[in-house]
């Protein structure tokens, strides 16, 4: 049976990732695929405490932060209907956020080659077939949060997004030295016309 395939939905708070998953999501159910979306951190023990942490409820180190969301990735690989036993079963897989964010924003606040080696050297963490990066300003996304009317996390303040822009950037282009697959995407335009890009980026990964 031919695998399913692994895209990630990557960006700073705020940049319409949940958006994009769904028109994805239904775009490759009308190829008759079976899809399935996921998210970190996700709803798992290790996900749940990672909550906690960006509630401000438990205080955690920037390190701690990292290996937390290490930790809650190798489960979400691992356990009973995660990442891989979906994809060996024909499923798609998207998750919104993967290790670029973990990079991103852990790799800048403690030390990014030791956050890289920890995600990208782990036998039990799979390498995405394709990341989607959806680029967006901080203005606009902090407008956008905003307007959601969510409880803000430690993460969602102006400065801290501008940083983690300028890290999600200089990560894509460090991956994509790697040879990782990422496509990025200007998210700034109208949902319909960066579903349109992202679907092509997808299309040239299924046929492969
Ligand atoms: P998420 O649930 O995507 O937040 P939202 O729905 O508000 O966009 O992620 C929660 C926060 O966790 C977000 O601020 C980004 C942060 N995060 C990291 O710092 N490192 C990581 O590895 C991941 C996956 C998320």
């Amino acid at each position: 049976m031919e695998k399913g395939k692994f895209i990630v939905f990557e960006g700073i708070d705020g940049a319409g990732k949940s958006t994009q998953v769904e028109l994805l999501r239904k775009k490759l159910t009308q190829l008759g695929r079976e899809v399935v979306l996921t998210a970190e951190p996700t709803s798992l023990e290790s996900g749940k405490a990672i909550r906690r942490a960006l509630s401000g409820e438990v205080k955690k180190t920037e390190s701690e932060m990292a290996a937390m969301f290490v930790l809650d990735r190798i489960a979400h690989n691992n356990a009973e209907g995660g990442i891989k036993e979906l994809c060996e079963s024909g499923k798609d897989v998207i998750s919104d956020r993967y290790y670029y964010s973990t990079l991103a924003y852990q790799g800048q606040s403690t030390d990014y080659g030791w956050v890289k080696a920890m995600n990208t050297r782990c036998p039990d963490i799979k390498r995405p077939d394709l990341c989607i990066y959806l680029d967006l300003l901080p203005e606009q996304s902090l407008a956008r949060i905003q307007k959601r009317g969510e409880a803000v996390e430690i993460y969602e303040n102006k400065e801290k997004l501008t940083s983690v822009r300028n890290a999600f950037l200089s990560v894509i282009d460090d991956l994509g030295a790697d040879g990782e697959r990422i496509a990025a995407v200007d998210a700034s335009r109208t949902p319909e016309e960066i579903s349109e890009e992202i679907f092509k980026a997808v299309k040239e990964i299924l046929f492969d």
